[in-house]
């Protein structure tokens, strides 16, 4: 049997990547070009200029990326791509290019959902063992996915407005930090000390949704009546405070949700999934139970094509395949 030779690309947000990754597991090379320095001084993401920036690196990166892996098209067994979710205009160059290269070398095509990859990345590090679950904390979402066997997702919670990477975001632009405010905080969070007094969204007993945005603007007011009685916050402990009320929801409803459902294996996806201190208290959590804990490295919690090359395998074993009416999805369903 031959090896099985993925190349993944993704481009839903502000990262131009490519990746070349060897039977599902084996990570042969992983390009990443960041637009972050880009988009700092609008504070966000802006759609336009992210669409521009894929358009200028695709090639590049994909080039760098088989050739890092001392890889030819000919190699190829398929070539996957992120669909959806994420910004239009720029998941329709990853999907673009994708569909050219698929065509012009007549290599299998296969779309990957973003959160899938999310989780996927997980199975670059170690084996997965079902059924399991996901915590998929990111910019955009914020999940806990039940996982019966390999590519079937069940939701069984998610956030009712604000993801909790968004919240962070929005928190850090008040405290007048840099974009995106996820490490800002959890770096001030470090050296700070959780004594301010903020609320935490457990909703109805029995549910694993979750809710940021009332958290968020506590935080604000905090802020805003602090400056206007002229009084100093540190902004270490509203960094820490805030902090912990995002840490207290995610870990309890995880481990919750874990242990109803009995699951073999809990995995962490998404930009937050960096955070240190959500993984500290993840790995002291799970300490005491029999659930296998996955958390990536940290270069594999932010976006990467290596995770949508992993998943891309999955459904490439299953033998789903996308055509040439393959489109950019903003608003796929995992
Ligand atoms: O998964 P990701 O790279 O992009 C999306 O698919 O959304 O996640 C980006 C999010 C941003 O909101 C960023 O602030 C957050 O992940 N993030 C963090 C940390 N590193 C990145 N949030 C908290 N602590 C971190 N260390
Ligand atoms: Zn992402």
């Amino acid at each position: 049997k031959t090896d099985e030779i993925i190349l993944g690309i993704e481009t839903s947000c502000d990262e131009t990547a490519a990746s070349i990754v060897k039977n599902g597991t084996e990570l042969l090379s992983n390009v990443v070009a960041s637009q972050i320095e880009s988009h700092k001084r609008f504070g966000g993401v802006v759609p336009e200029i992210a669409s521009r920036h894929h358009v200028e690196q695709i090639t590049i990166v994909i080039e760098e990326a088989m050739k890092e892996a001392g890889v030819e098209f000919e190699d190829l067994s398929a070539i996957a791509v992120t669909e959806g979710p994420g910004l239009v205009g720029a998941l329709l160059i990853g999907v673009n290019s994708a569909k050219a290269l698929a065509l012009a070398h007549g290599i299998p095509l296969v779309a990957v959902h973003h959160i899938a990859g999310h989780i996927y990345a997980n199975r670059l590090m170690e084996p997965m063992e079902f059924p399991m679950l996901a915590l998929v904390v990111s910019g955009g979402h914020t999940e806990l996915v039940y996982m019966e066997e390999h590519g079937s997702f069940e939701i069984i919670g998610e956030t009712r407005d604000d993801a909790a990477g968004e919240a962070y975001d929005k928190v850090a632009r008040t405290l007048k930090l840099p974009y995106p405010g996820g490490p800002h905080i959890d770096q001030l969070a470090q050296e700070g000390t959780a004594t301010i007094d903020l609320p935490r969204a457990w909703l109805e007993p029995d549910s694993y949704d979750f809710s940021f945005s009332g958290l968020k603007s506590a935080v604000i007011n905090t802020l805003h009546n602090a400056t206007q009685r002229g009084v100093e916050i540190s902004p270490n402990d509203l960094a820490a405070s805030f902090q912990e009320s995002v840490i207290d929801v995610l870990v309890e409803k995880a481990h919750r949700a874990a242990v109803a459902y009995d699951v073999k294996q809990i995995v962490v996806a998404g930009g937050v999934a960096a955070n240190k201190g959500l993984r500290a208290r993840l790995r002291e959590r799970f300490e005491e139970t029999d659930i296998k804990l996955s958390i990536p490295p940290l270069w594999l919690c932010t976006d990467n094509a290596a995770m949508i090359a992993a998943a891309g395998s999955i459904e490439y074993n299953k033998g789903k395949r996308a055509d040439m009416k393959l489109n950019g999805n903003p608003g796929l369903d995992l």
